[in-house]
């Protein structure tokens, strides 16, 4: 995600933002920038690529000053390129903007800037227009025309701003996403996130939703969102810098893990409105919905499972039949695919070989393309038709866990919305999915506030050499991804089932040393999944339920039961996994397993 660093004071502002800069890589990123107030100039130098890259061009001109911000942009709105980089000026060059978040209704604002305005833009940012409003309510006061700019936003942000007229200030705001300023003797800071300035200070304001400050040299004035003068205690860090790039987690994992209330939040945001789903990335037509006859997913490893969810709600809701790939199987079968086919590519990373050269053949092949990634301007999203981002944040444990709960939110909004076009979509049906998705983020905090029960079942299964998973319908399909799970970060061997299938030859592995872990949320499948349950438990086997909020009839099945929130039904599967991650995470942990890197595993897997 991306980091913002800003810094007033005494000392060279270059050297010290890009040592600010670097302490933010962790993070992932994808082009980096500053700007610095020199004599009589802003003088901003930003570059595609890697903090080396930003030093090199530095290298070659190095400004001088004693006020500046920095920024490392993971890219939301825009490709990774140069001029998308931050950070970003108006057309006076006499501002500059950092920014993090997403500016919702950046179009609608940047149409009146041009139009009524005359401004004209540079990049494909929504940070721009930022910087374009900055400067048109500029009156000779700085913090004034932020005021009146964060007023026409909607949106998220965290923004360092600054002005060549005004160069003894830092002005910054935040509104759902982090920001903090960092206090020094005769310099201050503005950051993100703490690692950025610790190697200069531990002091530090926490700044709140709608507050808007101004740092100089030797003051930091906070003002609330009614304009009131703000007093804040001074937050002293005592965390080091490595844990604090975790944000105070053990690992990225668990880091990534709890962060998906907020991820959720992001890959909805103005995504349902009015209760409708609304993706301004597709703009397809009822005839061009109607002509598909099939629809193919395609992709791998946890993102293949997300697609396993996909294919019943596209089957329900469009009426049409849906076909699950592999990525790494699906050329070498010569699948069907012509004109009246949509074939939908689900990828993390966006650069994963196998699926790449699926979606190339389904091309070729004249497949309407579609791609669902987490990395803009990947170039999965870059050579499909259609692009849905799923707005997660970089996630760097090789184990994919928001990444995976965000491409399934992705896949019902994807479907509803087709659904929608081709008016296959009962109205209640969609309002009750529509308004569950919506209470997601909420649901999925009530499981995170209690991580710490899963450790003490992860250290009861350490010394097991196999678990089971086993569900019916999506209970088997969250059964898959927690089974993945659990083997790729623990090493114990784990394999998912459907319930009804053990019987038919697994069922011979099922001993009193064989954990099972049994999803049985879905109340199609409830009874049949507890028949089978009992299966084995009749071997002695050691059951654990997963069951909704209030279940207390599992309890007579299985030995113990682990909840989630109550949710409508169909919803649930999203919460479901984060019981399982957790499990597996603690399961790792306690193993002494490398959590975040895996052994032979890698988070892009760009060979075929
Ligand atoms: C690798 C990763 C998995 C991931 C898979 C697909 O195997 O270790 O976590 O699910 O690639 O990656 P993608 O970026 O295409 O989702």
């Amino acid at each position: 995600m991306c980091g913002i660093v800003g810094y007033i004071g005494t000392q060279d502002v270059t050297s010290i933002l890009m040592s600010g800069l670097k302490r933010l890589e962790y993070r992932g990123y994808d082009s980096a920038g500053v700007a610095v107030i020199e004599k009589n100039e802003l003088s901003v130098i930003k570059t595609v690529g890697k903090l080396t890259n930003l030093g090199n061009k530095l290298k070659e001109r190095t400004p001088h000053g004693h006020i500046g911000i920095g920024h490392t942009r993971w890219a939301t709105h825009g490709r990774p390129s140069d001029v998308n980089s931050h950070p970003h000026q108006g057309i006076s060059k006499e501002f500059a903007v950092v920014h993090n978040g997403i500016i919702e209704n950046y179009l609608e604002l940047k149409e009146w800037l041009v139009k009524e305005k005359g401004h004209k833009f540079h990049s494909e940012t929504d940070t721009e227009v930022i910087a374009h409003l900055v400067e048109e309510f500029y009156e000779g006061d700085l913090i004034e025309a932020v005021r009146k700019t964060l007023a026409k936003v909607c949106g998220s942000y965290a923004i360092g701003v600054i002005a060549l007229k005004e160069p003894d200030k830092l002005v910054a705001a935040r509104k759902d996403s982090p920001l903090i300023v960092g206090l020094g003797k005769d310099e201050n800071f503005i950051a993100s996130d703490i690692p950025a300035i610790l190697n200069y200070t531990r002091d530090v304001y926490l700044i709140e939703d709608g507050e808007v400050v101004e740092v100089t040299r030797n003051r930091v004035k906070i003002l609330d969102a009614d304009n009131n003068l703000v007093k804040r205690d001074i937050f002293r860090v005592e965390w080091d810098a490595e844990a604090a790039e975790k944000g105070g987690y053990e690992h990225f994992m668990l880091k990534e893990i709890c962060e998906q209330p907020e991820a959720f939040k992001k890959t909805l945001s103005g995504r349902i409105i009015d209760g409708k789903v609304k993706l301004n990335e597709l703009n397809f037509t009822k005839e061009q919905v109607e002509k598909w006859k099939k629809v193919f997913v395609v992709a791998c490893g946890t993102a293949y499972h997300s697609g396993l969810i996909g294919k019943p709600l596209i089957e329900d809701f469009l009426k049409i039949p849906v076909e699950v790939d592999i990525a790494s199987e699906f050329r070498y079968r010569e699948p069907l695919l012509n004109e009246d086919t949509l074939a939908v590519f689900i990828s993390q990373s966006g650069e994963t070989a196998d699926t790449l050269a699926a979606l190339r053949e389904a091309r070729a092949k004249g497949a309407t393309t579609l791609a669902i990634t987490n990395v803009v301007g990947s170039t999965i999203s870059r050579e499909a038709d259609y692009t849905i981002y799923l707005w997660a944040g970089p996630e760097i444990a090789v184990a994919s866990t928001k990444a995976y709960t965000t491409m399934l939110i992705a896949q019902y909004l994807l479907s509803i919305y087709l659904a929608q076009v081709k008016g296959t979509m009962p109205e209640e049906k969609e309002a009750k999915i529509l308004k569950a998705l919506q209470e997601l983020p909420c649901k999925a905090e009530e499981i995170l506030e209690q991580k710490e029960k899963y450790l003490r079942l992860a250290e009861n299964m350490k010394e097991a050499e196999h678990v089971f998973f086993i569900g019916r319908g999506y209970d088997y399909n969250i059964a898959q991804e927690g089974s993945l799970k659990l083997k790729e970060i623990s090493y114990i061997h784990a394999e998912a089932y459907a319930a009804g299938e053990l019987k038919h030859g697994t069922l011979a592995l099922v001993t009193e040393e064989t954990p099972v872990i049994a999803i049985a949320l879905q109340e199609k499948t409830y009874e049949k999944t507890l028949s089978n349950v009992k299966e084995v438990t009749a071997r002695d086997a050691y059951v654990i339920g997963l069951a909704n909020e209030g279940d207390q009839e599992i309890l007579k099945t299985v030995n113990e039961a682990i909840y989630i929130p109550k949710i409508e039904n169909i919803v649930s599967p999203i919460l479901a996994v984060i019981p399982l991650q957790l499990l597996s995470y603690y399961a790792a942990c306690v193993r002494g397993c490398n959590v975040d890197q895996p052994r032979n595993l890698a988070k892009s897997v760009t060979v075929e």
